[in-house]
């Protein structure tokens, strides 16, 4: 079995700091410590260097049929640009088509993945059609290893379940010891607004944005937050926007509920000042959307507070020609912004470099919490004997250019163009290979393994 040593770098997890060297044996670590007394077939010099666990992005869409169009990264495209910004693993959402069972779009989503995905994924399930059929289904996908069951709040006629499903849905789960995740959105007044909108001719991105105001989020992150706490289900709501859908998570937790809250490098970042360029918004046209920088404050407190624990992408990208579908129509835009690449990065250079967050949270919110939440800790998300040998190696002082020139993603436009950000990433291993050295791929199409996952254990 080849045998492969890191030496020297500084290596964090979650919970630990120090410089020492990992050894790796095949596709698993075997032992951590400083100067470690071994041989092994190959060596890295990591001496100034950072090394984390391999990044964990639970939220990416990928060859996902939306809006009439399909995202335009493919399993292969997508899980290679995030190897070259860190992110081993990715987890991808099933979409149910309503009127049909979750056997099926689990096997057609395993045909677009298997074989072809370059670094590891995982799948969540998204019921969109809670009835007696999909009940006795969950069983499956749980023993399938897929334990988490996303379900939309928005997007009537297309992924929303109304209330009486989610009750239903949870209680399943439930049973089965799973955990639900939420779009949590208000899709009737979304709806209602988007009408109202476009019967006054206001067509522009930014009434895309002013479609889904706050108070649509702040009300179905606390109803999912409220019958996910008489369910007794692990829950858990994905790109968290805003200061008062945060507050309703705060309001949970008065009661000793926890709900777990993803929020996205672009709420992070950037802001609904971007609505305002009239011919290039729809870069930026993604649910919910852009918010204030208010909520910005807000969403750094809360990864401090403990309140969100995972940064992700919703990694949804469309080439232009496809965002260009709603030129003159916000309402026809497909929904979604390239990001699975550069989130690792974004988040070292304006989170880490600029003093916002720990390099351990930074390591938290990237990686750990999502493999505990996902149920694949400690295979994912840490560096410690046994673990799967996916590591990120970070040159924490170098400086580089976001474009759309130079990018892995099969998007024609960066939403972050021209940023410079501090800290690039020098080398990544997926269990045991060097996957990026350089800026070069070097595992191919069909490396990328499924993997099953077990329950939450946080
Ligand atoms: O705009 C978005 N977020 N597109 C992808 C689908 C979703 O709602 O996550
Ligand atoms: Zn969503
Ligand atoms: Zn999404």
């Amino acid at each position: 079995m080849a045998s492969l040593l890191l030496k020297n770098g500084r290596v964090v997890t979650a919970d630990s700091d120090a410089v020492c060297d990992v050894l790796v044996e095949g596709e698993t670590i075997v032992a951590v410590g400083r100067n470690l007394p071994v041989q092994a077939d190959h060596i890295i010099d990591a001496t100034g260097k950072i090394v984390v666990p391999g990044g964990i992005d639970p939220h990416v869409h990928l060859d996902m049929p939306f809006m009439g169009t399909f995202s335009s990264d493919t399993h292969e495209t997508g899980t290679r640009a995030a190897l070259h910004g860190g992110t081993t693993t990715v987890i991808d959402f099933v979409l149910q088509k309503q009127g049909h069972s979750l056997r099926e779009a689990l096997t057609e989503w395993q045909g677009r993945a298997t074989g072809t995905a370059v670094g590891d994924y995982s799948f969540h399930m998204a019921v969109t059609d809670f009835n007696p059929a999909t009940k006795a289904e969950i069983k499956d996908m749980v023993a399938e290893g897929i334990t988490s069951f996303k379900t939309f709040m928005a997007y009537k006629g297309a992924l929303m379940i109304d209330d009486a499903q989610m009750l239903g849905l949870m209680q399943e789960v439930r049973q089965h010891g799973g955990l639900v995740t939420a779009h949590a959105t208000n899709g009737d007044m979304i709806d209602t607004l988007i009408a109202q909108h476009r019967a006054q001719g206001k067509l522009t991105p930014r009434y895309h944005y002013l479609s889904q105001p706050e108070v649509t989020e702040a009300e179905a992150s606390g109803r999912f937050a409220d019958i996910a706490n008489y369910t007794d289900v692990n829950a858990y709501i994905v790109h968290l926007t805003c200061e008062g859908a945060l507050n309703q998570v705060r309001r949970a937790t008065e009661r000793n509920q926890r709900v777990f809250v993803e929020t996205c490098i672009q709420y992070l970042l950037l802001d609904a000042s971007l609505y305002d360029n009239e011919e290039e918004g729809g870069k930026w046209v993604m649910s919910p959307p852009l918010r204030e920088k208010k909520d910005q404050a807000t969403l750094w407190a809360g990864i401090n507070q403990g309140l969100v624990q995972v940064v992700g992408t919703d990694h949804c990208p469309f080439m232009w020609a496809q965002k260009l579908a709603g030129k003159d129509d916000f309402s026809k835009i497909p929904n979604g912004h390239p990001a699975i690449e550069h989130r690792m990065e974004l988040l070292f250079s304006e989170g880490v470099s600029k003093g916002r967050i720990s390099l351990q949270k930074f390591v938290e919110v990237t990686s750990t919490n999502a493999a505990k939440i996902f149920g694949m800790f400690p295979r994912k998300g840490t560096i410690s004997i046994g673990a799967d040998a996916d590591l990120v190696i970070f040159d924490p002082t170098a400086t580089h250019t976001i474009s759309a020139a130079t990018h892995h993603m099969n998007v024609d436009y960066s939403a972050y163009e021209g940023w410079e950000l501090t800290g690039k990433i020098d080398t990544v291993l997926l269990r045991g290979q060097v996957a990026v050295d350089g800026g070069e791929t070097k595992v191919g199409r069909g490396y990328g393994q499924f993997i099953k996952r077990g329950k939450t254990a946080f």
